[in-house]
């Protein structure tokens, strides 16, 4: 077999670890959210009326941050004509998922993984998917001989949960409650 027929095998199995370990992401926090008592735990944070709308809030600005996400990939990849700083992107995708780090905690400590309404179950899924295929983009890349659908694929897989995220919760929310603070 030519080298030239070896490359895509190879690339798919630099692969492995990062979509593995991101598959046991999905997994673990799925098992916890399903295996731990809730909690009911709440933190008040300045500025916010309660746990929930700091919540809605924090997951509204990670939602918009995806956005600029996208934008400055496609800008990175040469498909808008406008170049965007690749430290754009870098910073918008750190603030983006450090914004839901103290949301999902309360979300699986207080609550869990629920499943008794739809909305709430892809909610709980999405969540747990998220953190799986964000680890897996993380470790897929500084390999540079995976394949080059990788970090579009991931990318948008983590930008498509992330939507649904906010759909299935702050969306939710204003609609059901309100642009409460
Ligand atoms: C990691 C797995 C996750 C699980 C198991 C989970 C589970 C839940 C559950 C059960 C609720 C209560 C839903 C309700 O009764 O209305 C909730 C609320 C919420 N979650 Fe999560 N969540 C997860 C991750 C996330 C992430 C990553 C975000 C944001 C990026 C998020 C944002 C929210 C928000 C804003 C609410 C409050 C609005 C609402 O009640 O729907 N969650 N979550």
């Amino acid at each position: 077999m030519t080298a030239i027929h070896q490359r895509p095998v190879r690339g798919l199995t630099t692969l492995l670890v990062p979509l593995l370990t991101g598959g046991l992401v999905v997994l673990a926090l799925g098992v916890y959210g399903r295996a731990h008592t809730p909690t009911g735990f709440a933190v008040g944070v300045a500025g916010f009326s309660a746990a929930l709308p700091m919540k809605v809030w924090l997951t509204t600005g990670a939602f918009v941050l995806a956005f600029v996400q996208v934008v400055s990939a496609l800008s990175m990849w040469g498909k808008l004509g406008i170049d965007i700083p690749a430290g754009v992107h870098r910073w918008s995708g750190r603030i983006a998922f450090l914004l839901t780090i103290p949301v999902a905690f309360h979300c699986l400590y207080a609550l869990g993984l629920q499943y008794d309404v739809p909305r709430v179950l892809a909610h709980s899924l999405l969540g747990c998917f998220f953190y799986g295929v964000f680890t897996a983009k993380m470790l897929a890349l500084p390999k540079r001989d995976a394949p080059g659908w990788t970090l579009p694929v991931l990318g948008g897989l983590a930008f498509t949960a992330l939507v649904g995220l906010w759909l299935t919760s702050s969306f939710w929310f204003f609609t059901a409650i309100g642009f409460k603070v």
